[in-house]
């Protein structure tokens, strides 16, 4: 087999580029079909990088459907928009048997007693795409994007063995629909080489295709092996007409797209259900990620028929498996305390993978919760991810339980060296620090105070506000403006230049707008987007802290909460003298800003509510909800009947999540966020 560069190609480069294109097509193949690739990955590289210099070289010779297309040489991280000729619809999901019976019902209803086939898919968990074909070239590969407008990652896509490039017999104009999806197989191979070259690993299978597919070097999505499922039509000029779904994935088939080969025809619904119960019981037999089953029907003139509400067709849904779950160690219960005292006691597991990710803690939210779901240390506990996304323990296997299991007891001092006492107010869920002294709510405040969302001090992370605080150098957070390069070159990991780099990143800190310093103060309650209301209203931090009550709860989206806790933290001593030193250390507290030069952004939320629990990734929450309030949202810190959707990360607070629920509200995983703002849709999963 020859495959490496060879010698003399350059003397006939459209010979060469012929034979690397073949090559490469086929070590693809070989690679993620047969699991049985005869060379290396670097190896397989060159032959990419010498393939994408010869089209660079050549470029009249650079077809778009090479596998080293790159347009212009360089492929862009940001990646056209295209405009669906036909819009790429959701699925509208039934959450349980019941519900999907009642999808059956209302579909046998609208078609007033015929006859109907339905046709059962599994529903994979990987990307939809959009693969246009004129003339049997395809042409653009578009990604789902807000079902209108996606984006064209053609060049990415023809690294995927899967995907035809040209087709053979296709109509004049056809569109092939299905999801891009990373088989488990190469996700397990490429953590594995991960993890020994010690690169990070992939996550899970799913954002594992997100990311490649999202990459500027088609060479790299070329090393990931992707796959693909085609499932549906979009726009189709031309060719034979069919009748039916089953028809269409016919076709698909024959021209040569991978149709998976669990797609079951059932005639009446109890088929259909039964389908789904076997889905669910074998979910795990497959090399790919699923995680429900489409049910369709499959004539397209019955389709036609029902029609579609503005979201997604009437004539399909989406049966989404339960959220799986898994039996772990409860290795511990420990308790975290933070800025603002409150106790949260947490899960420390024997790590488990559950619900596409590793899980090695689980928030138990509070006391009363533990003694709900009586969980002890020691215990075997079943663990699931609530929402899909949070890592929840759901109750302990009480036939494992070790012979002297303890109840858990909440401590009633804290960790810290002060021994703080923990208290829990009558009334309230929450146990807390009550210890304003306490050396975690204070290295908790620096943190908070420092992070992008307040004063955006760059270096200033957890790692190095605790050595500062260790070090004793920082007591509070006014401290942090009397630091000196000499005290910070001190601490381990510290050299004179990086010393320097801090000082003058906290120099920088003083002249940031007044919301950021209010929000840095971590006052109970009070996010970004109330603090930015309450600074332009009242012009500079001392006017928001030294209003009354009723002011500051007149000013829209901020109300008596808010207002009270602000009065209530400015009524402290230490924190006057805390805002003392701030301004006579040069913090500004005047500096009113609109939004900044290039940082308007489309009023994609105007007017809905966004609620924003836990980790947004690269973001902290309260830059999650500045992100929403500067696309006319509102970030709320509760969920209710307006909410309009509850973006959920890690360590998200279970309450919310199950009100959300209950009320029906549209749950965002975190990682899907920027699609909400961008769009000001809801994601589809
Ligand atoms: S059909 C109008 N079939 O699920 C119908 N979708 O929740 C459009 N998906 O965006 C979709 N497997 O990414 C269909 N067999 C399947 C599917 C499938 C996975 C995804 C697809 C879609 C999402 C909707």
């Amino acid at each position: 087999m020859t495959s490496g560069a060879s010698e003399g190609s350059e003397s006939d480069p459209m010979a060469r580029i012929a034979e690397l294109r073949t090559e490469l097509a086929r070590h693809n193949r070989l690679y993620h079909e047969l699991d049985d690739p005869e060379i290396p990955d670097a190896e397989f590289d060159l032959m990419v990088n010498e393939l994408r210099r010869l089209e660079s070289q050549n470029p009249d010779l650079a077809a778009a459907d090479s596998p080293g297309a790159v347009v212009g040489g360089m492929a862009s991280a940001t990646f056209a928009p295209v405009v669906h000729a036909v819009p790429m619809m959701s699925l509208d999901n039934a959450m349980d048997i019941d519900e999907l019976m009642a999808w059956g019902e209302r579909v046998e209803r609208a078609l007033d007693g015929e006859a109907i086939t339905f046709v059962c898919e599994p529903k994979i968990d990987g990307l939809a795409m959009s693969l246009r074909y004129v003339d049997g070239e395809l042409v653009t590969a578009a990604t789902r994007g807000d079902g209108r407008v996606g984006e064209d990652v053609t060049a990415n896509v023809l690294t995927i063995a899967d995907i035809p490039p040209r087709l053979a017999g296709a109509p004049p104009v056809i569109e092939v629909r299905g999801e891009v999806y990373m088989p488990k197989s190469v996700f397990h191979d490429l953590n594995a080489s991960a993890s020994q070259s010690g690169e990070r690993a992939l996550v899970n299978p799913r954002n594992a295709a997100a990311g490649s597919l999202r990459q500027k070097d088609p060479s790299v999505t070329a090393r990931r092996r992707l796959s693909f499922w085609a499932y549906q039509t979009g726009e189709v000029a031309g060719g034979e007409p069919v009748t039916s779904h089953r028809q269409g994935l016919d076709r698909v088939a024959s021209l040569g797209f991978p149709v998976n080969p669990r797609i079951t025809l059932c005639s009446a619904m109890a088929e259909v259900i039964e389908v789904c119960r076997s889905a669910i019981d074998h979910r795990h037999d497959l090399d790919y990620d699923v995680d429900g089953v489409v049910v369709k029907v499959d004539d397209l003139g019955q389709r036609e028929r029902m029609g579609s509400t503005s979201r997604a067709p009437r004539w399909a849904i989406a049966f989404k498996f339960p959220p799986e779950e898994r039996t772990t160690k409860l290795l511990d219960i420990e308790v975290s305390v933070g800025r603002t005292g409150r106790a949260t006691p947490y899960a420390v597991l024997e790590p488990v993978f559950v619900g596409g990710s590793t899980v090695s803690m689980a928030t138990l939210h509070n006391r009363e919760q533990v003694a709900v779901k009586d969980v002890r240390p020691g215990d075997t506990v079943i663990v699931r991810k609530a929402g899909d996304v949070i890592p929840e323990v759901v109750g302990p296997v009480l036939s494992d339980r070790p012979v002297g299991a303890e109840p858990w007891v909440f401590p009633i001092r804290c960790e810290c060296p002060l021994r703080s006492e923990f208290v829990q107010p009558s009334g309230e869920a929450d146990t807390r620090c009550v210890e304003p002294a306490c050396p975690f709510q204070r290295d908790q405040r620096v943190i908070y105070w420092a992070s992008r969302g307040a004063m955006d001090i760059e270096g200033l992370g957890e790692r190095t506000v605790m050595q500062l605080t260790e070090a004793d150098l920082v007591r509070d957070v006014g401290d942090v403006y009397s630091l000196t390069v000499d005290q910070v070159e001190e601490l381990e990991g510290f050299a004179r230049i990086s010393a320097e780099k801090l000082i003058a990143a906290i120099d920088v800190s003083r002249s940031r707008p007044a919301w950021r310093v209010l929000t840095g103060f971590g006052i109970r309650h009070l996010g970004p987007a109330a603090s930015q209301a309450l600074a332009s209203a009242f012009g500079s931090v001392r006017a928001v802290l030294e209003a009354d009550d009723e002011a500051r709860a007149a000013v829209d989206g901020v109300g008596e909460v808010i207002a009270s806790s602000i009065g209530q933290w400015f009524a402290e001593a230490p924190n006057r003298e805390l805002v003392d030193r701030l301004e006579a250390s040069g913090v500004a507290f005047d500096i009113v800003e609109g939004p900044a030069q290039g940082e308007e952004f489309e009023a994609t939320l105007a007017g809905r509510a966004v609620v924003v629990t836990g980790a947004v990734p690269g973001l902290s929450r309260t830059e999650a909800s500045a992100a929403v309030v500067a696309r006319g949202g509102t970030a709320p810190g509760s969920v209710s009947g307006k909410t309009y959707a509850l973006v959920v990360g890690e360590g998200a607070g279970a309450s919310k999540l199950t009100k959300a629920e209950k009320l029906g509200i549209p749950i965002v995983p975190a990682d899907r966020f920027d699609e909400l703002l961008a769009t000001g849709e809801i994601p589809q999963p």
